[in-house]
């Protein structure tokens, strides 16, 4: 059964947690969802773990689209929620509905996600008006890369723990359906995951979140740029991939590869005729 917001809320209610993970493509959409992943994001992180971009910043509506559609056909339980790329919603609210129901419709996601706290609410209460689920990304916000001054840890001191926790009470009254927690201490995500009645879903967040999310590249070890403090490798899959990149390459040096089972014949009486 396919995986909703009222899934979601349900979930929170219960005390059950949920996993998320990134996806960008068809086929490993299809591989998380078989695996019982309940909801896939294709982030904006595609600029730098698809496309190798530094950041997120360069990442267009065309590439959002693009990668969803193909998630989309992968996912057939799993909720897809889409991450609104740079300037997409922060132009307007004008902007952030077209935007939004452009990767609802062209790019077949449930939902959408946008960064920001306070200053994107009337974008969120306009999306969720407009009939999309929109979740909240707050705490690291990639888009703001330039002037957070890096990627950090947010929300450590007094001020800044009492501007995330605002936040996140403005962005579920502005009706937002879920608050991704990102790089915030963990006793700061697990009092936000307490108090609001809409999951949370935390990345470098602590497990008090209501979900977790990882990119999968990170999980897998596959993207070594850059691996953050709170970043599990579940699998050396990086490694095995290169060895077997290794090995075909050695074999087909030595023409090892194809043996014989991997060729098709032909009658001999055929080839005979074309000498
Ligand atoms: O773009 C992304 O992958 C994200 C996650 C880091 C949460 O927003």
């Amino acid at each position: 059964m396919k995986t909703t917001v009222v899934a979601l809320q349900e979930a929170k209610q219960k005390k059950e947690k949920f996993s998320m993970l990134t996806a960008y493509d068809y086929t490993t959409a299809r591989l998380m969802d078989q695996a019982g992943i309940q909801t896939i994001l294709v982030g904006d992180s595609l600029g730098m773990v698809m496309l190798g971009y530094e950041d997120t910043l360069s990442v267009t509506m065309e590439d959002m689209i693009h990668h969803c559609k193909a998630v989309a056909r992968g996912a057939q339980e799993a909720m897809v929620i889409c991450d609104m790329p740079f300037l997409s919603y922060q132009t307007s609210v004008y902007d952030a509905v077209l935007h939004a129901g452009q990767l609802v419709k062209e790019g077949h996601a449930q939902a959408v996600k946008l960064e920001g706290g306070l200053e994107v609410c009337p974008q969120v209460k306009a999306i969720a008006q407009a009939g999309i689920p929109v979740m909240a990304h707050i705490g690291l916000t990639p888009q703001a890369v330039h002037v957070m001054g890096g990627f950090r840890v947010q929300g450590r001191t007094e001020e800044a723990a009492k501007r995330l926790l605002q936040e996140a009470k403005a962005l579920e009254e502005a009706g937002a359906f879920a608050v991704l927690l990102e790089c915030v201490p963990a006793k700061l995500a697990s009092l936000i995951s307490e108090t609001l009645s809409v999951p949370t879903v935390g990345i470098g967040a602590g497990n008090g979140c209501d979900g977790q999310v990882l990119v999968y590249q990170d999980m897998l070890g596959m993207y070594d740029k850059m691996t953050p403090k709170f970043v599990k490798v579940f699998e050396q899959a990086g490694e095995l991939m290169q060895k077997a990149f290794r090995d075909y390459h050695k074999e087909v040096q030595s023409g090892q590869f194809p043996a014989e089972e991997h060729t098709f014949a032909i009658r001999d009486d055929v080839l005979e005729k074309l000498y």
